[in-house]
């Protein structure tokens, strides 16, 4: 979603802030601009679609300006155009703002504002903040940001420029990330460190309700209500190259090749397959209250509540511990029962997903212990959660979620089997399931090397615009992800179900020709998927099985199959899901979509 990034040091600020919104270009926008101090003055550029057109228009200019701010803007309120897009300005062009998050009191706000002679233009929320920003304005500009920020309801990460005070830049944040980049006479500032990782390791987060006073040579960052807070210096986890291509066409390419690493780094010094025994630092403090949970609720949104519904075949069968996911915006408004013996799972790759942070805050309230599993370290859902597991698989750029998923459900995995032990499951069990934990990843590697295989098989049925994916117990919920993936890059209609609800309806839609995908590996419910596809079949659909290796009974049912080695039921998740990201993959490569910006999507939705 939305990007801000700010630049104020020695070195000129234009093309630093255009390649830190390149860096930012993955989170999905629709239009970008920048404001720099140009000697006395500020000047805005913005430009409707791709930073490319942005560049082309500042192209025919100079700048000289060492201090900026840029966005790119994914729209909420109002369409997408030059006049919407940010920075907006207020007093004559004076002051200058960009925002991530919504203000939701925004038409009050302007009402009150009209009632003081200040006209808005645009339809955005954001111009309104900047003009409240002017109308305070009064010599300062930290002054002035306070108080139109104690008007606010709502989100917001924010940078702002004033051409009267050319020395500094003031942000702050409430919901939407903020982070300072620390560098050697300079400090850059964005809403995701993937923009300050070039120029700076050092980085401070910004905490809700915080603003910061970003000067050449230092900064204080102060509360809302102006109280000195001391900040801390954090190292950022990742390197420049782990954010670029590294010789793939695509950053989804990249990280579903990646993922025998990235699964390796998240299982790295946490199983001890000699020993057969898990260790989770991040939540060694509650283990004790974890294996005496009552019951465990997972929320998450999208991919990650896929992970979190694997998560919950995953507790109750190792862990024997009840179990239940719930879509974090579900959650959040329903005022959800929880007793003290309720423990709140919430999974996040970006850990900065409104509903599912709010979950978090929800479950806090009323008392419960939360955990978090993040992906993004120091991100807003891994401060606030009580304890939690990173994912450790090195940053994720392509909107479609794909190592981030695998390393979601290991963590999950590791979490089921420490549980386990501390309850019902024997030694022996838990060291069966972590020696075939320990070789996933040689083994996702084996997968991979279908890809050409997949890529021709889909070749076969890429015309066709309705698919079906269907499976059983642990592979209900790869159904739903397979499903997910194809729908977002490619933009061919797709459904993940049970295989067994199929006949509750979805099977009225079964005709000749029309792409039914099956995860069919052995396992207990084996004889019944095959029932499935007779029927299926019967109806002239088109069957793709994932199939277990060495499975011979499959060729006669399937047209088509891609085999997944064979590995204990509860890590079949992990190999299962791999051929279908990258039949989803390729799909849109061969449909020509942008499988790395898909329409109308964001790698981390921040807004509700
Ligand atoms: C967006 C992304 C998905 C992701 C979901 C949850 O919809 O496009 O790929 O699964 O948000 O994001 P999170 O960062 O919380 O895992």
């Amino acid at each position: 979603m939305c990007g801000i990034v700010g630049y104020i040091g020695r070195k000129k600020a234009r093309s630093i802030l255009i390649e830190g919104l390149k860096r930012l270009e993955y989170r999905g926008y629709d239009s970008a601009g920048v404001a720099l101090l140009e000697g006395e003055r500020i000047a805005i550029t913005r430009a409707v679609g791709r930073i490319a057109n942005l560049e082309r228009v500042l192209a025919d200019t100079e700048s000289g300006a060492t201090v900026g701010i840029a966005h790119t803007r994914w729209a909420t309120h109002g369409r997408p155009s030059e006049a919407n897009a940010h920075p907006h300005a207020a007093l004559s062009g004076r002051i200058a703002l960009v925002h991530n998050g919504i203000v939701e009191n925004y038409r009050a706000l302007r009402t009150y504002l009209q009632q003081h002679g200040v006209e808005c233009t645009t339809e955005t929320d954001t111009e309104v903040l900047a003009h409240l920003v002017g109308h305070f304005y009064n010599g300062s500009l930290e002054q002035a940001v306070r108080y139109a920020l104690q008007e606010v309801q709502g989100t917001y990460g924010i940078a702002v420029l004033s051409a009267d005070e050319p020395d500094r830049l003031i942000v702050a944040r409430k919901g939407s990330p903020l982070i300072v980049g620390v560098g050697d006479g300079e400090y850059i500032v964005a809403s995701d460190a993937a923009a300050i990782v070039e120029h700076t390791a050092r980085v401070v987060y910004l905490s809700d309700g915080e603003i910061a006073v970003v000067g050449m040579d230092g900064f204080r960052t102060t509360t809302l209500e102006a109280v000195p807070v001391t900040k801390k210096l954090d190292d950022l986890e990742f390197t420049l190259e782990q954010i670029e291509l590294g010789g793939h066409e695509h950053f989804m390419a990249k990280e579903i090749f990646e993922q025998p690493l990235s699964l390796a780094n998240t299982l790295s010094g946490r199983i001890n397959a000699r020993e057969g025994t898990v260790h989770l630092g991040g939540i060694a403090c509650e283990s004790r209250t974890l294996a005496r949970a009552k019951r465990i609720i997972f929320t998450a949104q999208g991919t990650a509540w896929h992970a979190g519904l694997v998560g919950e075949y995953l507790f109750e069968d190792v862990a024997k511990l009840p179990a239940e996911t719930e879509f974090a915006s579900e959650f959040r408004y329903r005022n959800p029962l929880i007793d003290d013996g309720t423990v709140i799972i919430a999974i996040s790759q970006s850990g900065e997903t409104a509903d599912t942070l709010a979950a978090v805050r929800e479950a806090k309230i009323k008392g419960a212990l939360t955990l978090g599993v993040v992906n993004a370290v120091g991100s807003t859902i891994a401060r606030e959660a009580d304890a939690g597991v990173y994912l450790h698989c090195g940053p994720e750029i392509g909107v479609a979620s794909t190592k981030a998923f695998m390393s979601q459900v290991a963590v999950l995995t590791m979490m089921a089997i420490e549980l386990g032990r501390r309850r019902f499951l024997s030694g022996q069990d838990a060291w069966q399931l972590i020696q075939a934990l320990d070789r996933i990843p040689e083994q996702v590697d084996r997968i991979l090397a279908e890809s050409d295989h997949i890529r021709s098989v889909v070749e076969k049925v890429i015309e066709r615009e309705n698919w079906l994916f269907l499976g059983r117990g642990y592979n209900y919920p790869i159904a739903l992800e397979g499903a997910l993936k194809l729908k977002e890059i490619s933009y061919i209609h797709a459904e993940g179900m049970p295989a067994a609800e199929m006949k509750h309806g979805p099977i009225a839609l079964i005709n000749a020709g029309m792409p039914v995908v099956f995860i069919a590996t052995r396992g207990q419910q084996y004889d019944k998927v095959l029932g499935n596809i007779e029927e299926v079949r019967s109806r002239g659909g088109r069957v793709i099985a994932v199939a277990t290796e060495g499975d011979t009974e499959i060729d006669h049912l399937a047209e088509h199959v891609f085999r997944v080695p064979d590995v204990p039921e509860p890590l079949q998740p992990m190999v299962t899901v791999v051929p279908l990201q990258l039949l989803a993959y390729h799909a849109a490569v061969l449909r020509g979509c942008n499988v790395d910006k898909p329409r109308n999507l964001a790698k981390s939705v921040t807004v509700e």
